[in-house]
């Protein structure tokens, strides 16, 4: 009796350490994320939402256009199964496996507890009759092919995509039953919904007549200008020159929201509703650092001399 207990008992007590001490110091030295969001060899818990008999190399994918999908597992189960997960889920969370034809991954970048990949469906959708600069007064620039412009609402069918000036230049994909079409936040819609203008609307709806349609839309991480990379501006319509006051906002984030901002320790405040937050008081070197926070805690720092100066603001139609 004795030798077969003190067995269990060893059995027991290592099981729980390597699946639970030891395994857990493991994930975070070696599991190697490409592009951020995916990883071979790992998994996450529970959370399954719905499974799919699809390759692995869909299996992001599918999880982007899957309604509450946050994050997903592909095994050779059954042939190949991505196995999509719902739920907030952190990088973290995945832990390593021994089977190096998983896959694992997660959608990116929360907007504001928000999870990039969600779809808010039956936004009501108008068509926007005027062509111009917007309100978030967006700068002139060479920005990404394919997209078009949308004054953004704040209806609640918008969920967490409701308009706040952290989303000014945020790429949204918005699908009313002709296929997506992605569309930039240049202006907002206070009171009302996805307000697209003429090329959105034409291509969105089938080039349906000016009145209503609904549609789902969600965030996307792509970027508004055709380089790469953050970059500050000042606001086209600001003084640039004065050490005492600046106008400063930070564009092509990948999908990330600016929530605040400080300038050579002055902290910024939104300039109303455009992109742009005002700093005042000073004086403040052109050696100053501007650091922009996004609502997931990171921060993008850069210096006041790097901070575009461009004249004049993009007009949409
Ligand atoms: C849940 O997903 C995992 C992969 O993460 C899979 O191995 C498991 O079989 C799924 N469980 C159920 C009950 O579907």
């Amino acid at each position: 009796m004795k030798p077969k207990f003190l067995f269990f008992a060893t059995f027991v007590f290592s099981f729980y350490f390597i699946d639970g001490t030891q395994a857990s110091i493991r994930i975070k030295r070696s599991i190697n994320w490409n592009g951020n969001n995916w990883a071979m060899k790992c998994d996450f818990n529970g959370n399954n939402l719905s499974n799919v008999k699809i390759s692995s190399d869909k299996c992001g994918g599918k999880c982007a256009e899957t309604t509450g999908c946050t994050h997903f597992t592909w095994t050779n189960y059954n042939g190949g199964t991505c196995w999509m997960k719902s739920g907030n889920v952190s990088p973290n969370d995945a832990f390593e496996t021994s089977d190096s034809s998983m896959v694992c991954g997660y959608m990116q970048n929360p907007v504001n507890g928000d999870v990039i990949g969600t779809k808010y469906s039956g936004v009501l959708a108008t068509r926007h009759a005027a062509t111009k600069v917007g309100a978030c007064q967006l700068p002139e620039a060479d920005y990404a092919s394919g997209i078009h412009p949308v004054a953004l609402g704040d209806i609640s069918s918008l969920g967490n995509l409701k308009f706040k000036p952290g989303l000014c230049g945020h790429i949204l994909r918005v699908d009313c039953g002709h296929g997506s079409v992605d569309i930039v936040v240049n202006n907002a819609n206070l009171g009302g919904g996805l307000d697209l203008y003429s090329s959105s609307w034409d291509l969105a709806t089938g080039h349906k007549p000016p009145g209503q349609d609904w549609c789902s839309v969600q965030a996307t991480t792509r970027n508004l200008f055709s380089n790469s990379g953050p970059r500050c501006y000042y606001n086209p319509s600001s003084e640039m020159n004065n050490d005492y006051y600046h106008q400063l906002g930070l564009f092509n984030v990948g999908g990330k929201v600016v929530d605040s901002a400080n300038l050579g320790g002055h902290q910024g405040s939104w300039n109303s509703i455009t992109g742009y937050f005002s700093f005042d008081g000073g004086p403040v070197g052109r050696d100053a650092t501007v650091t922009f926070k996004y609502t997931d805690g990171s921060s993008f720092a850069v210096l006041l001399n790097d901070c575009k100066k461009v004249m004049a603001m993009h007009t949409w139609s």
